[in-house]
Formats: structure tokens, C-alpha cells, sequence
């Protein structure tokens, strides 16, 4: 790229939900290395459009975050630019624009699309020519759970040996396994305490977190064969008591956290109710009070129905499974 020359490039990306969680960093790590591995699926119908342009114009970075400028989340995005920036050996400066079609405070990880979408957009603005996996783990140091949504479907990021990066691989296409996704928004406001600092304060303070870490492979193989197999019932199993799990050491915490509100404690045994009477769903629930359901194709409807019967549930989000963070035309 010759001196005076700015570049630019659009990406999309989608958001995902993991079944098998994500929680907690291996300590002392530079490049924030999950101590967990993790299974995921990446929602379709929802999505962060990231339009980058590297300017020599510019003196300094300047980031439009869904219409604010330098807002809440621009440090971050800054701080991650300047990371990308170093990996690909550029200086130059750059303007981001990022809008997610999806309510923010909807308990869907917009960082995770959001750094997706950032990284993929930088390597075609920048020509670096980085692969997916190299895209996954440049997206992994940013945020652990974006590293998965650089693939669509059914996405693993296993945890590693010491001394090297993970990086997700894509397990299972979405066409392969149509699943359906229903949020349920319990609470719209901005979680209290976040990921980082959630999963930092577990580490060092429950006396469960040994033992969450030390479950978390044999978790990670039996929802890893579940996909593979297609088993509804083995995956709900993994994905239920993977979700408890991480929430057990959330709560053991000192001081304790807990995301949940009562609405989502009412949320799960609706779930439970309804797979009983045989609704093909299970939950999982984030660092945040929202349930999100998981069924079968041809339910989603019914399960986004009963949820929002459920006083304390503001709304419901139903999705379908997609695809990878990509690059995308230019508006013309
Ligand atoms: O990527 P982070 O740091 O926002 O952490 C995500 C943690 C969970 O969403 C709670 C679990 C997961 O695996 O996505």
C-alpha cells in the first residue's frame, strides 16, 4: 500500500451462544488464553456490520459505536485497533464505523461479533491476508468468545498447552443441524460486573472454580460428540449442567455474583416444563439475567410463546443458525 493511499473494507458478523462455556483466563497469559474450552453456535439472524477505513489522513483513530462517537465501548475498540495495527506492521490510523442490527443490552455478545467483524475487515483493508484460524485467535486475544464467530454453525475453540494460541475450528455447518434459538430479554440495562473482571474474581476466590476448570474437557468431549452425532437429548444434558456449572462458580465468588434476576430462574423451569411434556429444548443462560432456549427446528415459535408469557420478560429474539464473519460489497 503506497504512503498516501487510504484503504478501506466492510465486514459482517453474527454473534453465537456457547453451549459448552467459556469462563475464566489462564493466569499470567499475554494473549488472554481461555483455561476452558468451549462449544458454540453462531446465530443467523443477527449481526455487526464493521466498515474500516485506514486513512494517512488521520491523526488519530476515531470509532462510531451504533451512532456515538467515542462512547462507552470506543477505548476498547481503540485499544484493539492499535493491537491489529501492530500485528500487521502499519501505522496508520483508522476510522470505524460498527452498528449491530440487534439491541444492545439484549444479552447478545456484541463483543463477540463486534471483534469478528473488526479483525475480518482490518485483513481485507489491510491486505494481510491472515487465515480464519489466524483471524480466530486475533479475535480471541480482543474478547475469548469472538474467536468462535469468525465460523458459522457449530464452532470449537479447545484450550491449549502452555505457549501457544488457540484458535477455534468450525465443527458442524448450520445447514447440517438447523437448531433454533429464542432469547428471552429479561433485563435491558448493562450488566453490573463484566466477563473480565467476573472471571477473574471466580479464579481467585470459589472453591468450586478447580473444579469447573478441571470437568471442563470431558464437558467439552461429550458436547464435541453430541453435535457430531446429532443427539438433541446428550447435547441438551452437557449444555444444561455446563451452564450450572459456570454459574455455581459465579455465585460461589467473594464477594458473589449472580447475573440472574427472578424472571430468568422462572425462565429455566418453563424449559424444563416444556421439554418434559416434549418440547425438544434446552437453556443456557450468559453473564447477564437473559434465558436463551434452544430447540429443535419447527419450535421456536412455540418456545418464544410460553417465554413471553412469563412476567418479568420484557421481549423475545428468535434466530436460526449462521454463517462466519466475512468481508462484504461496498455500499456503492
Ligand atoms: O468473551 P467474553 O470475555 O465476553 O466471555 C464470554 C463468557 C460467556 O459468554 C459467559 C460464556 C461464553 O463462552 O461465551
Amino acid at each position: 500500500m503506497s504512503a498516501g493511499e487510504s484503504r478501506t473494507a466492510t465486514a459482517v458478523a453474527q454473534p453465537n451462544i456457547a453451549l459448552v462455556k467459556y469462563w475464566g483466563k489462564r493466569p499470567d497469559d499475554p494473549h488472554n488464553e481461555p483455561a476452558v474450552g468451549s462449544l458454540s453456535i453462531t446465530l443467523g439472524d443477527l449481526a455487526t456490520r464493521t466498515r474500516v477505513t485506514f486513512d494517512p489522513a488521520l491523526e488519530r483513530d476515531a470509532c462510531v459505536l451504533n451512532g456515538e462517537q467515542d462512547g462507552p465501548g470506543s477505548a476498547r475498540m481503540v485499544a484493539a485497533l492499535e493491537a491489529l495495527r501492530r500485528e500487521a506492521g502499519v501505522a496508520l490510523h483508522a476510522h470505524v464505523e460498527s452498528e449491530n442490527d440487534f439491541p444492545t443490552g439484549a444479552g447478545l455478545a456484541s463483543s463477540a461479533s463486534g471483534f469478528a467483524a473488526l479483525v475480518t475487515a482490518v485483513d481485507a483493508a489491510l491486505g494481510t491476508g491472515w487465515s480464519p484460524g489466524r483471524r480466530s485467535a486475533l479475535a480471541r486475544r480482543l474478547s475469548g468468545s469472538a474467536a468462535r464467530s469468525i465460523f458459522g454453525g457449530f464452532v470449537l475453540l479447545e484450550r491449549t498447552t502452555e505457549g501457544r494460541e488457540s484458535e477455534a475450528v468450525p465443527l458442524l455447518d448450520a445447514g447440517a443441524w438447523p437448531l433454533e434459538v429464542v432469547v428471552a430479554v429479561v433485563s435491558e440495562g448493562p450488566k453490573t460486573t463484566g466477563s473480565t473482571e467476573g472471571m477473574e474474581r471466580s479464579r481467585r476466590t470459589s472453591a468450586y472454580y478447580p473444579a469447573w476448570v478441571g470437568s471442563s474437557d470431558a464437558d467439552l468431549a461429550e458436547g464435541r460428540a453430541a453435535v457430531l452425532a446429532r443427539d438433541f437429548e446428550a447435547l441438551a444434558a452437557v449444555a444444561e449442567s455446563s451452564c450450572m456449572k459456570m454459574h455455581a462458580v459465579i455465585m460461589t465468588a467473594r464477594p458473589p455474583l449472580v447475573y440472574w434476576r427472578g424472571a430468568t430462574v422462572e425462565c429455566l423451569h418453563r424449559v424444563r416444563e416444556l421439554r418434559a411434556a416434549g418440547t425438544p429444548v434446552f437453556f443456557t443462560i450468559d453473564a447477564g439475567a437473559q434465558l436463551k432456549a434452544v430447540c429443535l427446528p419447527g419450535h421456536a415459535e412455540g418456545v418464544a410463546a410460553a417465554l413471553a408469557e412469563i412476567p418479568g420478560v420484557g421481549r423475545t429474539l428468535v434466530s436460526g443458525l449462521g454463517a462466519g464473519a466475512r468481508t462484504v460489497a461496498e455500499p456503492a
